[in-house]
C-alpha cells in the first residue's frame, strides 16, 4: 500500500509530522538515492528512503505519546465520551488502544500503541514499572503522613500499598509521588488513606519515559527511537 512520504517517516520515529515536512523541504530525505522535498510523495515497502544519511525502517508497530486532557476517557470506545483513541488523528494501524488507564479526570502521559507485547511488560503487576505523578491536594502533606506513604497505606480492607516515593515541592499542597503498582484510584486512594483529597492529578512518567513539556493537554506526537528504546529497557 502506498503511503506519504510524511506519513511514513512520521511513523519511523523521526518526529513530528511537522517536524518530517521540513526535513523533507530542507533537502534532508532521499527516496531511492534521489532528494524529495515533496511531502506528498507517495512510497511503498519497495521503495529506499534516507532521512539525515541514515536508511529507515517502517515500524510494525506504531507509538504515540499523549499528553491525556481531563475530560476524555482512557478506552478505545464509549457511548457518552470523547476516548483517547478518539484523539489521535494520523495513525496508520487500526488497531490502537491506550496503555493502561488515566481517570477521566487525570492528565498526562498515557502511551497509545497497537503492540500487545510492549503494553503486557509495561502493565505486568510482576515487572514494578515506575509511575510518577504530579498531585494538587486539598491540605498540605505533612512529613509524617508522607512517611506513611512511603511505608505503604491500607486503601481497602487488607490491600496494603506497595512503598512509594513522595517529593516535596516549594508549594505545600503540591507533591510528586512515585508508585510501582496501577491499582484502580491508587493514588487518590493513598492520598484519602492519609485523610487528604487529590484536586489535580497529572502522570509525568512511566518507566524511563518523561512526559514530554512542550504537549499540551490533547496532543500526542509519536515516540522517538530512543525513547521506545527507553521504555522497552523500564
Ligand atoms: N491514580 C489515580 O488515582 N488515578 C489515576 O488516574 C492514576 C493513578
Amino acid at each position: 500500500m502506498k503511503t506519504r512520504l510524511d506519513k511514513y517517516l512520521t511513523h519511523c520515529g523521526v518526529g513530528t509530522r511537522s517536524q518530517v515536512k521540513l526535513l523533507i523541504k530542507n533537502g534532508k530525505v532521499t527516496v531511492d538515492g534521489e532528494i524529495t522535498k515533496k511531502s506528498e510523495t507517495k512510497i511503498d515497502e519497495n521503495n529506499i528512503v534516507t532521512c539525515n544519511g541514515e536508511i529507515m525502517h517502517y515500524n510494525e508497530f506504531e507509538y504515540f505519546m499523549l499528553n491525556k486532557p481531563k475530560g476524555v476517557v482512557s478506552a478505545t470506545k464509549d457511548n457518552v465520551s470523547t476516548t483517547v483513541i478518539e484523539l489521535i488523528k494520523d495513525c496508520t494501524h487500526k488497531d490502537i488502544f491506550p496503555v493502561g488507564r488515566l481517570d477521566k479526570d487525570t492528565e498526562g502521559l498515557l502511551i497509545i500503541t497497537d503492540d500487545g507485547g510492549l503494553a503486557h511488560n509495561l502493565l505486568s503487576p510482576k515487572k514494578h514499572v515506575d509511575k510518577k505523578y504530579f498531585c494538587r491536594l486539598d491540605y498540605e502533606l505533612s512529613r509524617q503522613s508522607a512517611k506513611k506513604l512511603e511505608c505503604g497505606v491500607e486503601i481497602e480492607d487488607g490491600v496494603i500499598t506497595k512503598p512509594a516515593i513522595v517529593e516535596f515541592t516549594s508549594i505545600p499542597t503540591e507533591v510528586f509521588i512515585t508508585i510501582h503498582e496501577g491499582k484502580f484510584h491508587q493514588v487518590k486512594r493513598m492520598f484519602n488513606a492519609v485523610g487528604l483529597n487529590v484536586t489535580y492529578l497529572k502522570r509525568m512518567s512511566m518507566g524511563n519515559l518523561v512526559l514530554d513539556k512542550d504537549l499540551l493537554p490533547g496532543e500526542y506526537r509519536p515516540l522517538t527511537t530512543e525513547e521506545l528504546e527507553l521504555l522497552r529497557k523500564s
